[in-house]
């Protein structure tokens, strides 16, 4: 029955793909520009995450397991989301301090953490901790842990809104995290917030090969368009040296090793008593299933806004890091994961978004003022799936303001984008909605 299921959902999507290939295809040309949607073939952009993609958009829409996965992979999935799903209680694992009780405390529908406005109720973003080198403080350890008897302390985020203007007149307010702890004193540690992204695709994105991403690097500005991209080192599952991936500063290079922090440090799990409730493979399996969890496809490509806005994303710089070209993953363990054709919208590379996103924590290789390019698939589903906050901190209520944030190596880009008419920054945000 499930096999019957998936082939029908198979059936479905082939019928969906082809229809929005007829759709794009005929569609008017987009205005402005390079237009991503002709040189990238209409049906690998609406599958962003190949095979495994999925066409619900709904508040589940994070949360579905790899379509294209068979029945033993399925079942391995279903046994990793206990885990995932679970509230762990200090008769199963869960530390005395602790951020949170469980995965979903934080990737609220596989989404984003509760949102930092009044968040002090939830689990909330996370405050890391570190000495002026980014080693681990030695009382405090590398994260504030807020909760549970033995607490560190209590973390409070006030906002600062900073106002500004669009070139054409038009008024903004952004807002900047002002970060306060009781109970623990870290003024004199290095200090960064940070907030839950979305965990789906993940085995995707560590199925991208260090070939591909050695190849868009450019440490050094070589190509001198003002953009450098630099890899992030981290340690890979075999304890040798590899390339970051995972976390807003690419800190963790595999998902395994990201899963593995957050039970230890976010949850400080005992991984004995968790073992006896869950079995022995428990991290094995919590981390099989954040690898395959589906990618939601995109949406309304037949829409000309949509392709126009795509067309603006080029144009205006955003695809020099949110790469729009697709990846083929490499061959892994998982069949559903490899050899696909996916495009994320990022070269996870580390970029310098300037003073203004700074923290003052180095991780790996990565400055105070470097980040991760963000994968933006998905994006537009954030508010049908919960908690509407972007960037590292959260500070974004939208994506406009995200897109407004943005500075150093994106300078040029978020210049480009306040200089477009108001109805041409409206297609570029429509674009996005649709990912
Ligand atoms: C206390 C909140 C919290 C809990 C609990 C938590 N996470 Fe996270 N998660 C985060 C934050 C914050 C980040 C970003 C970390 C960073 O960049 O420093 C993150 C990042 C991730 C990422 C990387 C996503 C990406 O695209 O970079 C994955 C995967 C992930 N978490 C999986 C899990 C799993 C699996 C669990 C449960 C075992 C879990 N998380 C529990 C807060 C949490
Ligand atoms: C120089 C590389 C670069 C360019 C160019 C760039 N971005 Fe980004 N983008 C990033 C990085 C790095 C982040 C993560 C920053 C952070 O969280 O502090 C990011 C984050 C984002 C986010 C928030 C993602 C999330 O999950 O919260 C959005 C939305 C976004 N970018 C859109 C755009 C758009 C639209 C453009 C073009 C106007 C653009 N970006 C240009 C590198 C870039």
């Amino acid at each position: 029955m499930p096999r019957l299921r998936a082939l029908l959902g198979i059936a479905g999507l082939i019928g969906l793909v082809g229809l929005a290939w007829l759709l794009v295809d005929r569609g008017p040309a987009p205005t402005p520009g390079a237009p991503v949607l002709d040189t990238v073939s209409p049906e690998l952009l609406l599958r962003s995450g190949g095979s495994t993609t999925t066409v619900h958009a709904g508040e589940r829409a994070f949360s579905l397991s790899a379509r294209s996965m068979g029945l033993p992979d399925r079942i391995r999935f279903a046994d990793g989301d206990v885990p995932f799903e679970h509230p762990f209680g200090p008769e199963d694992g869960l530390g005395a301090a602790h951020n949170a009780d469980g995965c979903l405390g934080c990737h609220v529908n596989n989404g984003r953490s509760p949102s930092p406005d009044g968040f002090v109720a939830e689990a909330g973003p996370i405050l890391l901790l570190g000495l002026v080198d980014g080693s681990p403080d030695p009382g405090l350890g590398e994260q504030l842990q807020d909760r549970g008897p033995e607490a560190d302390g209590i973390l409070t985020v006030d906002w600062v809104e900073e106002p500004g203007t669009y070139p054409d007149g038009t008024g903004f307010s952004l807002r900047r995290p002002v970060v306060s702890v009781d109970g623990a004193d870290v003024t004199s540690l290095a200090t960064s917030l940070r907030a839950a992204p979305p965990v789906f695709g993940g085995g995707l994105l560590e199925a991208i090969s260090v070939d591909d991403l050695r190849a868009m690097a450019d440490p050094d500005d070589a190509d001198g368009d003002g953009i450098s991209g630099r890899l992030q080192e981290a340690t890979g599952d075999d304890g040798t040296p590899a390339p970051g991936r995972f976390g807003w500063k690419a800190q963790h290079a595999s998902i395994l090793a990201t899963t593995r922090h957050a039970f230890d440090v976010d949850m400080h799990l005992d991984h004995g008593l968790a073992a006896e409730r869950f079995g022995d493979d428990f991290l094995a399996d919590t981390a099989f299933y954040t690898r395959t969890v589906a990618v939601p496809a995109l949406r309304d490509l037949d829409d000309p806004d949509v392709r126009a806005g795509a067309a603006w994303f080029v144009q205006v710089g955003c695809a020099s890091c949110h790469r729009t070209e697709p990846y083929v993953t490499t061959v892994v363990d998982v069949q559903a994961l490899s050899d696909e054709v996916i495009t994320p919208f990022t070269d996870l590379l580390l970029h310098d978004l300037g003073p203004g996103l700074a923290d003052d924590l180095p991780q790996g290789i990565a400055t105070g003022s470097e980040w991760r390019t963000a994968p933006l698939w998905g994006i537009g589903l954030t508010g049908v799936v919960g908690n509407e906050h972007y960037l590292h901190d959260g500070r974004a209520r939208s994506v406009e303001e995200a897109i407004l944030w943005h500075g150093g190596e994106a300078e040029s880009a978020r210049r480009a984008f306040v200089a477009l008419a108001a109805s041409d920054r409206a297609l570029l945000l429509r674009f996005l909605s649709a990912l």
